[in-house]
Parts: C-alpha cells; sequence; structure tokens
C-alpha cells in the first residue's frame, strides 16, 4: 500500500484520482484549504477503502508559512511519503496577491509546490519507489520572464496561467537533474470539466475520470518505474514547447524561486543542494 499526498484533492481531477487511487488500495493524505470539503472526500475514500487509514491535512497554498507548517505536519505524523502529487490549482481573473506578496496564480499554482516538493524530499526518500508529479497544461506559456512573474506589470489571468504551467515543467525538468533515486514527471491532464476550467475558459471539457487516467498512470504504473525528466498527456511522452527545455530558463527560474522564498526557516530546511544549483 503507498501513500499518496495529492495536493487540492478536494475538487476536480485532484479528488477523482484520490478516489481511484484509493480504490487501487492505496492510503490517500487528502490535501485542501477547507476542512469541510476534505472531511466530504475522506468520508467518499472510507466507503472505497476502509482498510487504509486516509488522512485530511489542511493548508492554503497561497501562504509559505503553511505550507512549512504542512510540511513539519507530515513529517512529524509521517514515516514516508510514496507519491506526491502537485495538482491545486488556480485560475485568477484579476490581480490578486499571495500572503507574500507574490501574484497569486503562481504562488498556489507553482511557488508553494516548489516549497513543499523540496521540504518534502526526506520524506519522500524513505520509500522504495518514491514519484513526484506535477500539473501543467497544454496550455503552458511560449516564454517566461522570470522577474516579471511575481509582480506582472500588466496582468492578464490567462498569461498568468500560463506562465505558472510552464514554471511547473521548467521546475521538473531542473529538478529531475538534481535529483537521484526520486522519479519527477509533469503532465497535462486534458480538458476536463471542473470549476478550474469553468473560470477560465467556460462550460465544457471531458469527465475528471478522464482527467485522473494519466496521473494516475504516472503514480502506479510499472511502465514508468525509474522513469523521470518528462511531460506527459494521456499517458505519453509528448515534448512541451521548446521554453520548457531550454536550461538557462530552468536555472533562472529555479534561483528566483529560491529568492522568493520569504521565511529563514524554510530555507534552513531545505536541503543545501537545492539551494546552491549549478548553472
Ligand atoms: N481542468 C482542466 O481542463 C485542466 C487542464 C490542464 C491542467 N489542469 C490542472 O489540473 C489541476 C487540477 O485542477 P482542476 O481542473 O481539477 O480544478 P478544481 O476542480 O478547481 O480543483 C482545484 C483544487 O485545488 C485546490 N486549491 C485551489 N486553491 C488552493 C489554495 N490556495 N490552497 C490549497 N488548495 C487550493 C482546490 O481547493 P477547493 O476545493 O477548496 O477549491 C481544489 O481542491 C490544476 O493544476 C490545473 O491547472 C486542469
Amino acid at each position: 500500500m503507498k501513500t499518496i499526498l495529492i495536493t487540492g484533492s478536494t475538487d476536480g481531477i485532484g479528488r477523482e484520482t484520490a478516489k481511484e487511487l484509493a480504490d487501487k488500495g492505496h492510503r490517500i493524505i487528502i490535501h485542501g484549504r477547507s476542512q469541510t470539503k476534505a472531511q466530504k472526500v475522506k468520508e467518499e475514500l472510507d466507503s472505497i477503502n476502509p482498510e487504509a487509514e486516509h488522512k485530511i491535512v489542511i493548508a492554503d497554498l497561497n501562504s509559505q508559512q503553511q505550507v512549512l507548517d504542512l510540511s513539519n505536519q507530515l513529517k512529524d505524523e509521517e514515516a514516508k511519503i510514496d507519491v506526491l502529487i502537485n495538482n491545486a490549482g488556480i485560475y485568477q481573473n484579476s490581480l490578486e496577491f499571495s500572503e507574500d506578496q507574490i501574484e497569486k496564480t503562481i504562488a498556489v499554482n507553482y511557488h508553494s509546490h516548489f516549497i513543499l516538493t523540496l521540504l518534502l524530499i526526506p520524506l519522500l526518500k524513505e520509500s522504495a519507489d518514491p514519484r513526484i508529479i506535477n500539473f501543467s497544461s497544454m496550455v503552458h506559456a511560449h516564454n517566461l520572464n522570470v522577474d516579471n512573474i511575481w509582480d506582472p506589470i500588466n496582468f492578464n489571468g490567462s498569461q498568468a496561467y500560463s506562465d505558472s504551467k510552464l514554471a511547473m515543467i521548467l521546475f521538473t525538468f531542473k529538478l529531475d537533474k538534481i535529483l537521484d533515486n526520486i522519479t519527477v514527471n509533469c503532465l497535462h491532464p486534458g480538458v476536463i470539466n471542473t470549476k478550474l476550467l469553468r473560470q477560465g475558459w467556460g462550460a465544457g471539457g471531458s469527465s475528471v475520470e478522464k482527467g485522473a487516467e494519466t496521473p494516475v498512470y504516472l503514480a502506479l504504473s510499472d511502465e514508468v518505474r525509474g522513469e523521470s525528466g518528462s511531460y506527459y498527456v494521456k499517458k505519453r511522452k509528448k515534448k512541451p514547447t521548446s521554453a520548457a527545455l531550454r536550461q538557462e530558463l530552468q536555472d533562472q527560474l529555479w534561483n528566483k524561486s529560491i529568492e522568493m522564498i520569504k521565511y529563514q526557516e524554510i530555507l534552513n530546511k531545505i536541503p543545501d543542494r537545492f539551494l546552491e544549483v549549478q548553472t
């Protein structure tokens, strides 16, 4: 039985992924920002797979302090994490800032996941087959201004979303170069009928069951055991935009992402080799 942490598993694709992984016999750490919504998902998972002790953790990814508290809680309470699925996401129609004064889309979709992942490496290392899965999107951007994304001069919701999804791929590819013995991949889940899609693009999209196919595959399949550093669509490797492959951009984003960490306590807990990245 694997222990699988899914950020944003209170709704949409994350919730469906949680249900399917529970159904296949695994234990889910349900992450959300709403205790009420998380409790409902836990009841669903408990009825699907009552054997596993599914658990709820609450943290608003709009806050670096809450990301730190979440990682501290997990380190205190868990022996290992086998799979980390960085799924939570938002689409913003207007410019808002996180608790740490970072544009909210980039803070929630990317930067909090960057921090959470680096803080959870010690727990992933305890697994025999550790996997990190990052949610990107087919609408990831064709370029990134790594200095502008945190406090954009001309905010555009669609641009901010696409930037955050390119950031997830750049992060995946750079992390893959630093890690050994933990795999990291990213994906586009399809165009799926969720509240995020409705917020950004209106109605439409396929079922959440369709959306869960690629994350479930990357979490469990033996075909991808040991496979790392790729972008997947419909369970297949796909080439992302050329910007995602630019090593210089990967390095610039990484270093800026470290610079944007507000708390020394977070930096103290990130292993040195992730702070002093060779460019
Ligand atoms: N839907 C698509 O067509 C599509 C396409 C490409 C990529 N994606 C990606 O798929 C992922 C899942 O999105 P979805 O479509 O399933 O959207 P969704 O149904 O809106 O679910 C998003 C999840 O993220 C959580 N979340 C949002 N803001 C949060 C915050 N500040 N702190 C903690 N959790 C937060 C939500 O919590 P609440 O339940 O409290 O809202 C929810 O659990 C996202 O990364 C999205 O970019 C989706």
